[in-house]
This record gives structure tokens, sequence and C-alpha cells, in this order.
């Protein structure tokens, strides 16, 4: 099988050295294309700005921003069998890119937003009969209402979800929901474990 995988943070600047992200370390990722390229697939991996250690690849695509993201994921969607997106998108953006470095005044700062292409929700949408569609989903509350919510939402055959604690940590536990309505938890897996079985599950759907 042919492996997308997204990994890592976006990155969304507001002026030349400025910029929103979040926390992800790619870990998640990462040990995903490691399973993958173990059990003998192909694997592209298209990762965010982290400096997380990356098993060997078919091939590695480094990204930016949200934006770079879609552009890698969307020219490259087409070719796969199963996209895994483990990448923490920026949700938002701001409006503006100011050429130069915002300047330091006297008062506040206020910045308007705009929402960044939702990469997997796209891909749901172009997707072909067989391709297999893998999301994850961070919530510190409710999360196995909220995980059922973007599976249909997003079209999805599988949703990976977990609280906050599992951000950079060496152990958690996971809900791992499948569009069929099964529902497995894991309890103080390894990265390495949950990637096991979640690449287990995609063969499961795709067999
Ligand atoms: O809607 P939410 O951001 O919680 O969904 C998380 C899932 O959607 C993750 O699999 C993430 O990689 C993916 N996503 C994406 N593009 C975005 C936001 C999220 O692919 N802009």
């Amino acid at each position: 099988m042919r492996f997308l995988i997204t990994a890592g943070p976006t990155r969304e600047y507001l002026d030349p050295v400025r910029y929103f992200s979040n926390a992800s370390t790619g870990r998640m990722g990462a040990a995903l294309a490691e399973a993958a390229r173990g059990a003998g697939h192909h694997v592209t991996l298209v990762l965010g700005p982290v400096e997380a250690e990356l098993p060997p690849v078919d091939e590695l695509v480094r990204v930016v921003s949200a934006q770079e993201m879609f552009n890698a994921v969307a020219a490259r969607f087409g070719e796969c069998d199963a996209f895994l997106a483990a990448a923490a998108v920026a949700d938002y953006r701001p409006e503006v890119r100011a050429s130069e470095k915002i300047k330091k005044g006297e008062g506040g700062l206020t910045l308007d937003f705009e929402p960044t292409p939702d990469i997997l929700a796209e891909m749901a949408r172009r997707r072909r009969p067989g391709q297999v569609l893998v999301g994850f989903c961070l919530e510190s509350e409710d999360l196995a209402a909220r995980a059922r919510e973007k599976l249909a939402a997003k079209g999805l055959d599988l949703v990976v979800a977990n609280g906050p604690a599992a951000i950079g940590a060496d152990r958690q536990d996971a809900l791992l929901i499948a569009s069929d309505g099964a529902c497995e938890r894991l309890s103080g897996v390894t990265k390495a474990d949950l990637a096991r079985r979640i690449l287990a599950a995609v063969q499961e759907v795709s067999a």
C-alpha cells in the first residue's frame, strides 16, 4: 500500500519573525511512518517544522504553513491508498502577514485571524473508493463523543482520539473509533504500539 502521512505542527507567520504554532512534536507521525515502512509499505511523510528523529521514508516533504501542507498533500493524495492525518494543523492564521517586523507600540495589539484549509476534510471530499482515511482528535473533554462527531463530519474510516496529556508523552491512552461504531480503548501505550495498532486497523478496513 502507499501511505501518505502528515505530522508535526504548522507555523502561521504574522510578520517575518513571529508565528503561531503548537506543541506537536511530530513523534506520532514518525511512529506511523516507521510502522508502515516496517510492514513493507511505501511511505510519504509531509512534515511540519520539527526536529523529530525520523525513520527512513520513501519521500519526505518538509513544509511550514497549513497552506503548504495542504498543497503538498493535495498533490499526492490521488496516488495514496491510506491517508493518515497526524499533523496538528493550525486552525487559524493571521489574515495579514506583515512584510516587515511589527513594531512594539505603547498599547496592545489586535490581530484578525482567518481559518486555514481543513486538509483532511478536503481530502475526504476528494477520496476515491478504496482509499482509507484516518484522522486524529485531541480534545480536553467529551473525547469519545467529539471523536465520533469528527469521524462523521469529515467522513473518515477511523479516528484516533486522545487528550492533551498525549502531547510529547512516552506513554498515553487513546481511543480508536471506527466508522462501523467499533471503539477500542488503549491504555498506557507507546506511540510505536499505537502506530502498529492503527496500521492493523487500516489494513482491516482496506482488506
Ligand atoms: O477538526 P480538528 O482540527 O480537531 O481535526 C483534527 C484532524 O484533522 C487531524 O487528523 C488533523 O491532522 C486534521 N486537520 C487537517 N487540517 C486542518 C485541521 C485539522 O488536516 N486544517
